[in-house]
């Protein structure tokens, strides 16, 4: 049954009159967009405003005791010289009917009207609803079809690319927040019914690969490699690069002192490095046989790590799968529509004789081929983009990339229209965030994930062992150890807007006081705890007598069980990890005051039964909302 059949089984008296009809009105999945299309069917009988404009002018509340909607008269465009909206919705409220089925009589204020829900109709019907939705409550896979009306149309193609680490480097705090939130936005539109390719665009592709492979030919180990691919390449980065900056210094020394350097120049690693990285360009096997070994590898080791956050890639690409060909076809065109020009025998584009006023001005000069005829990190972004666009032919593109890369992605975007592609310039969407300050890890400053991942791992397991009892009945406490350390990472990632920088803050993450990811867990596997003592199946809690949960208590939780396909669908507006994030710590709080309230063990059995069936509808929203994050709830801990 959808939502709308459920309420009308439940609830006599709904008037729900061409409620097909209102936009983004979705009644098999969300029971709000019923109570809202009933209530626009209702105020225009009131009010005599046309219902098409009531139903999208009403939102919601900050807080319940604000009401569950609420409309502003303003928001009606109400005839001008009429009575003031103050007065107008002192009249209305006054000809609200006395019984209607789902709303209490408006409260009023100001200007605005703020409708409540009847507890008993919304209990009746919301919890059956989330009880038979399970995993897909909140969910709606209409949102992504090309053409609602006509489903064989198809879904809409979403490209997310993200966390897109560099090869031999370090995963820094810009790639592990690119990470959390890549994965959090492919989840979001997967459950909005969009086709979803989620795409890691590695940095893999340069002369610093030359350098590295020069590296391994020098101080390599096979075995090293094999084992830990990531760190052993690192450390013969770090190698390498110290050794170039020595000679560089001594080369420059001698030069000073008058000596003849030219063979040194020629010998140095830098030369070498670039000779190797042109012969990988070249395609010449042997040197990109190495190169492609270090790439295999090192993909087999990130994969492990973004197991452990839930995340997988449908693709590796990279900046060195873009083809060479490409770029210099568009270098080509570049040149001909006059978009780049020569310079010292460069190649830039001048925005600012491209695009008028300031726009131009900040959209700087940068660079698209080298003097050596080389091309350069946005040359090959300009290909890729182009190229995945003949590839998947996206509907939208997101890069989740550091807002230290905006200038970056603003001139790609400008570029890919000034090529004539505003078409698909239009697709495309920049999702940035600011920076983590102050992450270092126990044993040094480098920041590789792994170890930041293992360190709060610990830091939980400590903690839980502080609890004998507990610790014991927990199956397999390093798991949940290391479950719980990454949420305390995501969650203090998700707190916040995406665009404001956070503090990397060990202590308060995996704090169980406040707003934290061990809360979070908490609230889940307390939850799994009371059905477990319950030892109710799933079919008697959903045999439940729902009418028997008249307690405020109760009625608050499902007014904010109700809210979680909005919650859902706002998101999808926000793109902000932290709506759903709120919203779950206000559903949690609400939960964990209602326990001494609302208590199973010693009650009548059919109360029993009614409370465990609230319970078990809040286990499954807030399941749902911590999956959509990419946290795995735990049942204990
Ligand atoms: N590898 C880059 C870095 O670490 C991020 C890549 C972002 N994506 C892109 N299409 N440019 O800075």
């Amino acid at each position: 049954t959808t939502a709308m059949e459920q309420l009308q089984q439940q609830v006599e008296g709904l008037n729900l009159n061409a409620i097909t009809e209102f936009p983004n009105c979705y009644p098999d999945v969300n029971p709000l967009d019923v109570y809202r299309a009933h209530l626009a069917n209702v105020l225009t009988e009131v009010t005599g405003v046309d219902k098409n404009i009531i139903y999208p002018a009403l939102s919601w509340t900050q807080s319940l005791d604000k009401g569950d909607l609420v409309l502003a008269a303003p928001a009606l465009r109400l005839p001008k010289g009429g009575p003031k909206p103050d007065q107008i919705v002192q009249d209305w409220a006054a000809k609200f009917p006395e019984n209607d089925p789902l709303f209490e009589k408006p409260h009023v204020h100001s200007y605005f009207m703020s409708f409540f829900f009847k507890g008993a109709p919304l209990v009746n019907s919301i919890l059956p609803t989330i009880l038979q939705k399970g995993k897909t409550f909140g969910t709606n896979p209409s949102l992504g079809l090309k053409d609602p009306k006509e489903p064989s149309a198809g879904r809409k193609k979403i490209i997310v690319e993200f966390s897109s680490p560099n090869i031999a480097k370090p995963f820094h705090a810009g790639h592990l927040r690119s990470t959390i939130i890549g994965g959090f936005l492919g989840n979001l539109y997967e459950g909005a019914g969009w086709d979803v390719t989620r795409i890691n665009y590695l940095g893999d592709w340069g002369k610093q690969y030359g350098l590295l492979a020069l590296a391994f030919e020098k101080f390599g180990d096979e075995k090293a490699l094999e084992q830990d691919p990531i760190n052993h390449l690192f450390q013969l980065y770090v190698r390498i690069n110290t050794e170039m900056t020595e000679e560089k210094e001594q080369i420059a020394k001698r030069k000073e002192a008058g000596e003849d350097v030219t063979e040194a120049e020629a010998n140095s690693l830098d030369e070498q490095a670039r000779r190797y990285f042109k012969k990988m360009t070249d395609r010449d096997e042997k040197a990109l046989a190495m190169w492609k070994k270090f790439r295999d590898l090192s993909i087999v080791r990130y994969k492990q790590t973004y197991a452990r956050l839930n995340i997988h890639f449908d693709e590796y690409s990279g900046e060195s799968q873009v083809s060479e060909a490409d770029m210099a076809d568009i270098g080509k065109q570049l040149e001909e529509k006059k978009i780049s020009k020569e310079d010292n025998g460069a190649q830039l584009i001048d925005f600012s004789e491209l695009v008028p006023g300031k726009e131009g001005k900040r959209l700087e000069k940068p660079l698209v081929r080298k003097r050596d005829g080389t091309a350069l990190y946005l040359t090959r972004d300009i290909s890729e983009l182009l190229a995945r666009h003949a590839k998947y032919n996206f509907d939208k593109m997101i890069y989740v990339v550091a807002s230290a890369q905006d200038l970056h992605l603003k001139q790609l975007f400008k570029i890919i229209e000034l090529l004539g592609h505003k078409d698909i310039a239009d697709k495309c969407q920049h999702i940035n965030f600011g920076l983590v300050l102050g992450m270092s890890t126990r044993k040094g400053t480098v920041k590789f994930l792994d170890d930041i991942l293992r360190d709060v791992a610990d830091k939980m397991h400590e903690t839980m062992r502080k609890n004998e009892d507990k610790y014991n009945q927990v199956e397999n406490p390093e798991a949940v150890a290391d479950v719980l350390g990454i949420s305390s990472v995501m969650v203090q990632d998700m707190t916040g807007k995406r665009i404001n920088n956070y503090t990397f803050n060990m202590d308060q993450m995996t704090s169980f006081e406040g707003d934290t990811g061990p809360y979070l867990q908490y609230a889940h596997a307390r939850v799994c705890s009371i059905k477990r003592k319950a030892g109710l199946s799933d079919e008697e809690i959903a045999s439940a007598d729902f009418s028997l949960l008249t307690e405020a208590h109760a009625v608050n939780i499902v007014r904010l069980l109700a809210q979680w396909p909005d919650v859902f669908s706002n998101t999808l507006r926000t793109l902000e990890p932290t709506t759903v994030l709120a919203y779950l710590f206000k559903m949690t709080h609400a939960l964990s005051s209602s326990y001494d309230v609302l208590r199973i063990m010693g009650s009548e059995p059919a109360v029993l039964k009614a409370r465990m069936a609230l319970y078990e509808a809040a286990h499954i929203v807030l399941g749902n909302g911590m999956r959509l994050l990419g946290l795995s709830p735990v049942e204990r801990m």
